[in-house]
């Protein structure tokens, strides 16, 4: 089964840029714990947490290594991902209660750039502001400009860059994906009714580009590590020399299973509008162990199955994994799944995070933005998507050929799989970037996997897996001259729609 061919703008390209797709289906909690934010005390917001079931109030990286197992796949990987959970605040009766999260997260380890390092011993890092209620970096309504814009329109800050790395993807599987990072702001339950049938999908790029040396944390955990200029690749701050691999977390909220019912959604820290959501990372690999899985693991089907070093167990292993420790007394009996007249910490809805009493006032009065749905655009190369194009896809054999209104450059999308997709349109350029701005570097893109949920209680997940068959189809890429007289290849995959699973909703 060979795919087309496409012909690229401007590309260095530099070998297979490499991912491995951390599945982590279990939780080991869900509790007002953040021991990067609050060690040692109770958070002031309930987190969904994954990882290593050595996890606690004061967790650090030995004793996450120290934990007996991992609800994720990987049992070397005693890392903790953790998040602030989804509530629904149903309007009739003002009670907030969980929304389910399916298919636990996602935790991609992209090989963005060369010679990376692993995360050393003892580093953590936060991505995401939990006192944010705004976005500064243009209008939320519109999309993001082109990133090869970004430099020329100063909007390669930190404080930007933090704010373009994270996203809310409206999942609607009948459709061409949206991009990834595309939409800022959580859409507003009207929104989510009309066109997210299959739920919400809250996307946290972390930064990974580090200071180096010692800094394993900074105060507020986010200073010793900084986004490279577009986000997910490009050039690192001067400062921030050596480069991590790049995590992306993605967990779907089944935000559907309230569809009709009268309410907003609410993140455990009170925020209606999505700006405050955040991520926390904490190491949990043996140091020499990651730096050779980072070497190692280079199959671009991103499977952990894939990696010859990992120890990959089923599901039901990984979900069966808990906390070892008891809670923190106080937070023995707090329900966090309601229905409950109050957050859990007695956080408000729309109110502000409670860190900061002072500027934002209830965010919940401002209408939310709508930023309407937009076909993805393909990515260039197959291997490493850039915020705003598909960075995931979904199979979809009805998946209708996408017209972009609104995205700068549209590839050719593969209208159904199995059909030689058109060949690929060289993106309508925008205004060309300026001559200071260097483009950005066109790289491979890849398709990968997406979780699709019935809404059930044990829902089917739809694991689209058009890598697993790499190996299986051949692939040609050909490399062919752009009109742009750059040269560059495009390795398509064979999409494929494969089976069902049964995947585990985290209620
Ligand atoms: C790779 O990165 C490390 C820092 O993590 C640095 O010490 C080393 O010099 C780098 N090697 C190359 C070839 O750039
Ligand atoms: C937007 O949010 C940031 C971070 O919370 C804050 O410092 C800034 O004042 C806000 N800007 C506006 C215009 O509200």
């Amino acid at each position: 089964m060979h795919k087309s061919v496409v012909a690229l703008s401007a590309g260095l390209i530099t070998g297979a840029n490499a991912f491995w797709r951390m599945e982590c289906p279990g939780r080991v909690g869900l509790a007002r714990m953040d021991p990067i934010v609050n060690p040692g005390e109770v958070s002031t917001h309930v987190h969904a947490i994954h990882g290593s079931s050595g996890f606690s109030e004061n967790a650090d990286t030995s004793s996450l290594l120290a934990g007996d197992c991992t609800s994720c796949r990987v049992t070397q990987d005693k890392s903790s991902y953790w998040h602030p959970a989804l509530y629904f605040q149903n309007a009739d009766t003002g009670k907030y209660e969980i929304v389910q999260q399916v298919g636990g997260m996602l935790a991609y380890y992209l090989l963005y750039g060369d010679n990376i390092t692993a995360f050393p011993s003892g580093f953590r890092m936060l991505s995401g502001s939990n006192d944010r209620r705004n976005y500064t970096v243009g209008d939320p309504n519109q999309p993001d400009r082109p990133k090869s814009l970004w430099g020329s329109m100063k909007q390669t800050t930190q404080d930007d860059l933090a704010q373009r790395a994270i996203g809310f993807n409206c999942l609607n599987y009948d459709k061409t994906p949206e991009g990834t990072l595309y939409r800022h702001y959580m859409p507003d339950k009207a929104y989510l009714d009309a066109n997210c049938k299959d739920g919400l999908r809250f996307e946290t790029m972390f930064p990974s580009c580090w200071k180096g040396g010692n800094a394993k944390d900074s105060p507020n955990h986010k200073d010793h590590v900084a986004f490279p200029d577009l986000v997910m690749t490009g050039t690192c701050p001067e400062d921030y020399p050596v480069r991590l691999p790049s995590l992306l977390y993605e967990v779907i909220w089944d935000t559907a299973a309230f569809q009709g019912k009268n309410g907003q959604f609410v993140l455990a820290n009170g925020d209606t509008t999505g700006y405050g959501y955040h991520g926390d990372f904490m190491m949990g690999w043996d140091e020499a162990f990651l730096q050779k899985a980072v070497n190692t693991c280079t199959n671009p089907s991103g499977k952990i199955e894939d990696c010859p070093l990992f120890n990959v167990v089923d599901q039901g292993k990984a979900t069966s994994c808990d906390m070892q420790l008891p809670l923190p007394q106080v937070l023995i009996g707090e329900n966090v799944k309601g229905p409950v007249a109050k957050l859990p910490g007695s956080v408000e809805a729309g109110g502000d995070s409670g860190d900061n009493g002072n500027g934002h006032a209830s965010s919940s009065a401002a209408p939310m933005p709508t930023l309407t749905y937009a076909p993805g655009e393909r990515p260039s190369n197959s291997a490493s998507p850039l915020p705003g194009q598909i960075f995931k896809d979904k199979s979809s054999p009805s998946a209708a050929a996408p017209t972009t209104p609104t995205s700068a450059a549209t590839y050719g999308a593969e209208a159904t799989y199995g059909v030689e997709a058109a060949p690929d349109v060289q993106p309508t350029t925008p205004p060309p970037p300026p001559p200071a701005t260097t483009p950005a570097p066109e790289t491979k893109s890849y398709y990968s996997t997406q979780y699709v949920t019935n809404g059930n209680v044990v829902s089917k997940i739809l694991w689209e897996e058009q890598f697993v068959y790499v190996t299986e189809y051949a692939d040609t890429t050909t490399t062919v001259e752009s009109p742009a007289g750059a040269a560059g290849g495009r390795r398509r995959r064979g999409a494929h729609l494969h089976g069902h699973r049964h995947g585990k909703l985290l209620h």
